[in-house]
């Protein structure tokens, strides 16, 4: 009789030979399409006892135990870690990163042998802080668009600084505002009256501080590495296509689809971004003693042929790792062992050479006022693509919406046009009131 990979008899003898824990007890923290894509792919790993989601959603209900606990509600989580006998947690948002759940898992005597997938609260500052990550790339040397940063102290100086810029001009508010705190404008005049009044509370305390910057023009993409603090590996790229109209028109929204592979990402500018932008990054961390252990999301954009870093995010991207889990082709809990326990030297990644898209199905009105509660229907009738669950909830047994971004649906294909056809399809067949999504999804690829 042949032993199945899952039969304990099989993992004995693996736990024998390597002579430490074989399956684990996962608890992911967040509730979107990403953290539903992350759940799919570490519940097939061979290596999984049990994969807790907090609090998850209806979608990763169906191959993780969800827990009612938020996010970023540390002292919960804490319980259900002992309760449940926790191996490592994997942070999916930025919220619990910027708050510090890896600072308060560290000085916690419980909690403080458990890893967290994440970096602590400086690290997250890469995203949390504008101002924080443009100093962090001067100080080594990573290509990113000139910049100012402004308080309300040195307005003259920023004012002066924008009459030397070409037009548009960016604004960043410095802190976490939603997704919304960059203003692209065209008019100077405007932008100074912008800059006053995000510096007078327009995005609360977060643009308190604004950061300037050159306007940079090409085409972006997202790269993704994850490090145990000093070794990386690069996951596969992906593209988000972030306005709500078709040809990238109109107002941002989270993002409503991706594609991977990037076909303009190719091997001579990954080289690049490797060289200059996530080897730099990492030792730079490291060399300033800032633990990080976790996802670091590179936005670039390539100009002239060159790398730029718009931004980081310390987190994976939504809807990119809809794609990106598609993508993956080898055990995606062994690589997060080898960040938990700091020896992803030894793991590597094989990636699918496929094609995989997800295209966004929303909410009508978002990313403005939109409804929540509406009933969803087809989902049965879903052939050939992942539905992973965004903004959704159960309510007497049924699945109704329950945010802006309502699911993604994500498909493989020998090509993008192929993997994309079979979204589309798809989306067609899912049914709520308002129901929208883009169906360029790829369209400059
Ligand atoms: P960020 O939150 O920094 O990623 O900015 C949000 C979006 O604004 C980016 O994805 C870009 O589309 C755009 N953006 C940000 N910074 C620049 C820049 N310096 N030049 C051109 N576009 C930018
Ligand atoms: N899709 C972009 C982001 O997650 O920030």
């Amino acid at each position: 009789m042949l032993a199945s990979l899952h039969s304990p008899f099989f993992l004995l003898l693996l736990q024998l030979k390597s002579n430490q824990h074989i399956t684990m007890n996962i608890l992911l923290l967040g509730s979107g399409g990403r953290e539903h894509a992350m759940a799919w792919k570490i519940a097939k790993s061979p290596k999984l006892s049990t994969l807790y989601v907090a609090p998850g959603n209806p979608g990763t209900a169906t191959v993780a135990t969800n827990l009612p606990i938020a996010a970023d509600d540390f002292l919960n989580i804490k319980k259900a870690v002992l309760e449940y006998k926790i191996d490592f947690v994997v942070v999916g948002p930025e919220d619990p990163l910027v708050k510090g759940i890896v600072d308060f898992f560290a000085v916690d005597t419980e909690l403080r042998n458990i890893p967290v997938v994440g970096p602590d609260r400086v690290g997250a500052q890469l995203e949390g802080s504008k101002d924080f990550s443009k100093q962090f790339m001067f100080r080594h040397n990573i290509p990113t668009a000139g910049y100012l940063s402004v308080t309300a102290d040195n307005l003259t100086q920023g004012i002066n600084f924008l009459k030397t810029l070409p037009a548009p001009y960016v604004l960043k508010a410095d802190g976490l505002a939603a997704g919304k705190g960059v203003l692209i404008l065209n008019d100077l005049d405007e932008t100074i009256a912008e800059l006053k009044a995000m510096l007078d509370g327009k995005f609360g305390a977060a643009s308190k501080t604004v950061v300037i910057e050159e306007f940079l023009d090409g085409i972006e993409c997202s790269v993704f590495a994850i490090t145990d603090g000093k070794n990386y590996i690069i996951l596969p790229e992906a593209k988000d296509y972030k306005r709500i109209g078709e040809g990238e028109k109109g107002l941002n929204t989270g993002g409503m689809g991706a594609v991977s592979p990037v076909p303009f990402a190719d091997a001579d500018f990954m080289r690049k971004v490797e060289e200059r932008i996530i080897k730099p990054t990492v030792d730079g961390l490291n060399s300033e003693g800032i633990v990080y252990k976790g996802f670091i999301f590179f936005g670039l954009i390539k100009v002239n042929g060159e790398p730029v870093t718009i931004e980081y995010n310390a987190r994976m991207g939504d809807p990119e790792t809809e794609v990106v889990m598609l993508r993956i082709k080898s055990d995606f809990v062994d690589l997060l062992e080898g960040v938990a326990y700091g020896n992803l030297n030894e793991k590597t990644i094989e990636i699918d050479p496929r094609s995989a898209v997800a295209v966004m199905l929303v909410a009508g009105g978002y990313p403005e006022e939109y409804k929540k509660g509406d009933d969803i229907s087809g989902l049965e009738s879903v052939e050939g693509s992942i539905v992973f669950h965004a903004g959704t909830a159960q309510k007497d047994g049924r699945i109704v919406t329950n945010g802006g971004r309502v699911m993604a649906i994500s498909s493989y294909g020998n090509s993008k046009t192929e993997a994309l056809a079979i979204s589309f399809d798809n989306a067609q067949k899912i049914q709520y009131q308002g129901k929208y999504f883009r169906s360029d999804i790829g369209f400059d690829l």
